[in-house]
């Protein structure tokens, strides 16, 4: 989607798109003779500008003319109501046989942040991926290709292309690796995929294989890969754009190409949805390309534990013990709870590795998450009350919101085990906590350590303003964010 600013309306074809704060309708001065059938048809469509709200109506004095009015809520902030405005004009354009959209901000109060925001949404809500549908016909293709906003004031377009421009970038990359099914992403082209995507763009890669990861002892993660015959792998991308030396803060994904439970495998009403399972390491790869994109003033290291949980003559059972890189002894009481046997190994390495002062891991990781938030939050748990904090301010101005879930000794006594440190679940109750609790078990002290549960965020059954259904890219704005306000600040 081509993205573009102006100061005054264009000459020429396209469809005009034209905000409505409550009863506040600037936008329809502008529009001469037609403004009395306009407001008529707003009137009869009962339409009070409410956010959401959109009336359809074409120009008969200008040769036809789409003009879309976008109702954005009289209270919104413009801030919110501009993801919402320009992902509300991209949804309702996108395959509509219009090839440019103008939306005109004019008598309207957005300033430069708030003009760039409805781009962004814009170019967020016209990603699609048709790599595998080669028989749409041209009335299902996507038209529109590009969009105009006009009237956002000076500077939007500088904010735009230096702040959110690398932000549609990274959450891009996030949505084709969870889009891709398991047969074509699996950690090798997992690792080929993201290393294509950020060519160019200054991040150093760091990959290690099966036999790199014997010799440090990351008996956990092997566990879960061996019933494979896709070789696991470890991928560390480092973007270095802050101060010489200063210490990286560090996003650890949890990258299961496919889960099929293992052993303890999964029913197969919906299973294809855990193709998705490495939803936690895709963010993680998407808010790296959005930080090296957009030349964060940061040093931010992305470490993606990549395996597939299969079930084979060689996987590993219910009732095995491994040891984890750390030395700590884990029995696997069901094989499904894969996802902390990646993760723990990983963070381990990667403080090992760079003793970074600040870690958060993303993870699709259990569906008890699913059960307590839905799909409006992701969960976050966190050993320091100041990190989660900033998480969750982060995320309620990102769009990837996070609601913050309790953690203590009564809940990490549920995971002891009787043959070996501790075990892979708990009972079925506050499973999300043993998961978060298990973790914790492999932070290592002083590490400020947030661990987000992005079970029911990754993928999405509905389309929003600034996605439609499918892969959401959920947790690139977060992270760009929280960079943004904490180390670049
Ligand atoms: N990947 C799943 C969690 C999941 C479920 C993500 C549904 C998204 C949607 C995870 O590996 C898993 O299977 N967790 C188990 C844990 C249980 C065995 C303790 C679960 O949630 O059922
Ligand atoms: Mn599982
Ligand atoms: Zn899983």
């Amino acid at each position: 989607m081509q993205i573009r600013f102006a100061d005054a309306r264009p000459a020429g074809d396209y469809a005009l798109a034209i905000p409505a704060a409550g009863t506040r309708r600037p936008g329809l001065d502008a529009l001469g003779s037609s403004k009395a059938a306009v407001e008529a048809a707003l009137g009869r469509a009962r339409f009070e500008g409410e956010s959401a709200a959109l009336v359809e109506y074409f120009l008969e004095s200008d040769n036809g003319r789409r003009l879309l009015v976008v109702g954005t809520g009289a209270e919104a902030s413009p801030a919110d109501a501009a993801e919402k405005l320009g992902g509300a004009v991209v949804g309702k354009l996108l395959t509509s046989g219009e090839t440019q959209a103008v939306i005109d901000l004019t008598g309207h109060d957005y300033d430069a942040d708030a003009a760039a925001r409805v781009a962004l949404a814009a170019a967020l809500r016209a990603w699609r991926y048709d790599r595998y549908r080669t028989r749409l016909k041209d009335k299902q293709k996507p038209t529109l290709a590009g969009v105009m906003i006009v009237g956002g004031g000076a500077g939007a377009a500088e904010r735009y292309a230096t702040r959110y421009a690398g932000v549609v970038e990274g959450v891009a990359l996030t949505r084709e690796l969870v889009t891709e099914p398991a047969n074509i992403i699996y950690p090798e082209s997992f690792v080929e995929r993201v290393q294509d995507s950020l060519k160019g763009l200054g991040v150093e890669i760091q990959v290690l294989g099966r036999d790199e990861m014997a010799k440090l002892g990351m008996g956990a993660l092997l566990g879960v890969a061996q019933g494979s015959v896709r070789e696991p792998k470890m991928l560390v991308m480092k973007w270095n754009g802050g101060k010489n030396g200063e210490t990286p803060v560090v996003f650890i994904g949890k990258g299961v190409t496919f889960d099929t439970g293992g052993i303890s495998i999964k029913p197969a009403q919906n299973m294809e949805a855990m193709k998705w399972d490495m939803g936690g390491a895709g963010a993680v790869a998407g808010a790296i390309k959005a930080l090296a994109s957009r030349k964060a003033k940061a040093n931010v290291i992305g470490v993606c534990g990549l395996v597939e949980n299969m079930p084979d003559g060689n996987a590993q059972r219910p009732g095995d013990v491994v040891t984890t890189m750390s030395g700590q002894t884990v029995e696997v009481i069901n094989t499904d709870a894969e996802g902390r046997l990646v993760l723990c190994d990983a963070m381990t390495w990667a403080q090992k590795q760079f003793k970074p002062k600040v870690m958060i891991d993303l993870a699709t990781l259990t569906g008890a998450m699913v059960i307590t938030l839905g799909h409006e939050y992701a969960g976050i748990f966190s050993n320091d009350d100041g990190l989660a904090g900033d998480l969750v301010k982060a995320s309620d101005s990102s769009g990837d919101k996070l609601w913050r879930q309790p953690m203590g000794e009564a809940y990490d006594r549920l995971i002891d085990s009787p043959i070996a440190d501790m075990k892979n679940v708990g009972p079925r109750e506050a499973g999300s906590i043993t998961a978060a609790q298990f973790l914790k078990r492999y932070v290592d002290d002083g590490v400020k350590w947030a661990h987000l549960d992005i079970a029911g965020m990754a993928w999405s059954d509905k389309p929003s303003p600034t996605y439609d259904k499918g892969a959401t890219g959920y947790g690139v704005r977060l992270l760009d964010k929280y960079i943004a306000d904490t180390v670049e600040a």
